[in-house]
């Protein structure tokens, strides 16, 4: 018997793999999804014994269906997968173009992920969906980051998101809470001194709060 099923996105490299190692280290049967099944299949050949992988791009429908029944009964969700396209731009003068990339996998994958995932939880009376956001965003309230736009009016949506999800779901079992971890050192932050190991003990004490913990919060890291 274990602690319970999770399933991270983006779980290849960077905060996504480093969750999946700390849930793994709790207790639970982990599912290692990647955008590419080779990436998937090496993360969890990496993490040990016992953890399940399988593909899941957010920004395709049929494979976000097809991890979703591969995966089966889950009591944690971290959508955890994002591209930071836009550093260094400004609202003003941003490509659209790549704002439009941001917005398609940083809210419309993520959401495309909580609608396969979240009705099979509610089925069940239970399940934590917990979403990677930012400090780049308004948290619940206050100044976005003007310097990743696109970046942070996703990350901001997906906060709007977790309210609204957790809105819905109250009563059904399900909790929906978002997170920020932090500046983090991984390919999309390099220059960082945190490492995803710490943030993950973080995003892990988070994920693992109890069954009848809160929901609709915003979660972040004080440092
Ligand atoms: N690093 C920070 O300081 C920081 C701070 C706050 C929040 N975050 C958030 O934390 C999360 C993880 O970021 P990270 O720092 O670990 O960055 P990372 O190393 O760049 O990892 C991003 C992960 O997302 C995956 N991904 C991208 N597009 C995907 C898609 N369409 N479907 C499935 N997976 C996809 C990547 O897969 P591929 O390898 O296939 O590209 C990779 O596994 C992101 O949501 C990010 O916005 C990071």
């Amino acid at each position: 018997m274990t602690a319970g099923t999770a399933l991270v996105t983006g779980a290849n490299r960077g905060i996504g793999r480093a969750v999946a190692a700390e849930l793994l280290g709790r207790g639970l049967d982990v599912v290692v999804t990647a955008r590419d099944p080779q990436d998937a299949r090496a993360a969890a050949a990496g993490l040990g014994p016992g953890t399940r992988w399988c593909a899941l791009d957010t920004t395709d429908a049929d494979s976000v269906r097809r991890a979703a029944e591969a995966a089966g009964p889950l009591d944690v969700l971290v959508c955890n997968a994002g591209v930071l396209l836009d550093a260094r731009t400004d609202p003003l003068t941003v490509p659209l173009e790549l704002a439009e990339r941001t917005l398609k996998v940083n809210l419309l994958g993520t959401w495309r992920v909580i609608q396969e995932f979240v009705p099979r939880m509610t089925g069940r009376g239970r399940g934590h969906v917990l979403i990677v956001s930012s400090g780049t965003t308004a948290e619940f309230g206050g100044r976005l980051f003007a310097g990743a736009p696109g970046y942070s009016l996703s990350k901001s949506a997906l906060n709007g998101l977790t309210t609204m999800l957790a809105e819905q779901t109250e009563g059904t079992g399900v909790r929906v809470n978002a997170v920020n971890p932090g500046r983090v050192r991984t390919r999309m932050m390099p220059g960082q001194q945190q490492l995803p190991e710490e943030a993950a003990r973080f995003i892990a004490d988070v994920a693992l709060l109890p069954h009848d913990g809160p929901t609709g919060r915003f979660y972040a890291e004080q440092r």
